[in-house]
């Protein structure tokens, strides 16, 4: 059966290629979109993408994700350090979610080195350039197969 992930990105990530290229590089976020459904398709599942530079539409696009997703690729951007309503946007939607970063967070500034979100979430993956998207989905989908088989 076909699986149906959302994946969600947060402000600033619609300027992927053009933004701070030295730490994100070049390529844009419709690049990285079209390679992670080609690689999606490869795994049977489905992807729809939503980026949005607000809290509240990123919530609201979690809400939605209830009556359909099997699961969650989220890079959150900043607000993986502060946004305690989309924390609880995935705890409340109770859907299987990968804090994804494109940086290593970690080894950048101390405001980022905390997310709020990651308790919340089902694992993190930080630091593979475009390719964390590809390594969170197939994340997502190792977990969601263990659930299958429980
Ligand atoms: C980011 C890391 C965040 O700290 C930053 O605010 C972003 C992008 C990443 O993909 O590396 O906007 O989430």
């Amino acid at each position: 059966m076909t699986r149906r992930v959302l994946v969600l990105n947060g402000p600033n990530l619609n300027l992927l290629g053009t933004r701070e290229v030295t730490v994100y590089g070049t390529i844009s976020l419709d690049e990285i979109i079209e390679e992670l459904t080609e690689h999606a398709a490869t795994l049977d599942v489905a992807l729809t993408h939503v980026q949005a530079n607000g809290e509240g539409a990123m919530v609201d696009a979690l809400h939605d994700a209830r009556s359909w997703a099997d699961g969650v690729v989220c890079n959150a951007g900043a607000l993986t350090h502060y946004g305690i309503s989309l924390r609880d946007a995935i705890a409340a939607i109770g859907i299987a979610t990968v804090e994804t970063h494109l940086s290593n967070v970690a080894a950048r500034e101390e405001f980022r080195h905390h997310s709020v979100i990651a308790a919340v979430c089902v694992g993190v993956v930080s630091g593979f350039g475009p390719a964390s998207y590809r390594l969170a989905l197939d994340g997502l989908v190792s977990h969601l197969d263990g659930l299958a088989r429980t």
